[in-house]
C-alpha cells in the first residue's frame, strides 16, 4: 500500500462532526513501518486532534521515533497546510529534509520539506549553555 493509500484509507475513519472536514495522515518511519492517523473532534474542543498528531501518537506508542516521510490528505480545493502545532510535532521526529506531501482527494499534491514548513524552528541547540 502506498503512503497516499494509507492516508486516504484512514481519512475515512475521521470523526469530524463539527467541521465536516476529514483529514488523513500517514507516516513512514526509518524502519519502514507505516502509521496512520485521522482527525478526531469533540464537542468541548471542536478543533479536536489533527490527523498528523494522531499518526505521530500511533508511531510513538509503537516505540518508533524517526519519521522518514509524511502524507496528508483532505477533500479541499487545494492541499491543506498542517497547523502550527502539527508542524512542530512533525519537526520533533523528522530531519529538516524529510518530505511532507500535502494532497487533495482529487489528486493535487504539494511536496514540502520539514524545513519549509517550519523555518527558523526552535530546537534543543538553543538551550545549550543555559
Ligand atoms: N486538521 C487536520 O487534522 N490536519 C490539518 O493539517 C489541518 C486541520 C483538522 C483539525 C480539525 O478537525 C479540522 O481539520 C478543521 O480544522
Amino acid at each position: 500500500m502506498t503512503l497516499r493509500d494509507a492516508a486516504a484509507e484512514v481519512r475515512e475513519n475521521a470523526h469530524a462532526p463539527y467541521s465536516n472536514f476529514k483529514v488523513g495522515a500517514a507516516i513512514r518511519t526509518a524502519s519502514g513501518s507505516v502509521f496512520q492517523g485521522c482527525n478526531v473532534e469533540n464537542v468541548a474542543y471542536p478543533e479536536g486532534t489533527c490527523a498528523e498528531a494522531g499518526a505521530i501518537a500511533a508511531m510513538c506508542a509503537a516505540g518508533e521515533r524517526e519519521i522518514a516521510e509524511v502524507y496528508v490528505i483532505a477533500q479541499s480545493p487545494a492541499p491543506v497546510p498542517p497547523c502550527g502545532g502539527c508542524r512542530q510535532k512533525i519537526a520533533e521526529f523528522a530531519a529538516r529534509d524529510v518530505v511532507v506531501t500535502l494532497a487533495t482527494t482529487e489528486g493535487t499534491e504539494l511536496r514540502m520539506t520539514v524545513a519549509e514548513l517550519l523555518p527558523g524552528a526552535f530546537d534543543a541547540s538553543f538551550m545549550e549553555g543555559s
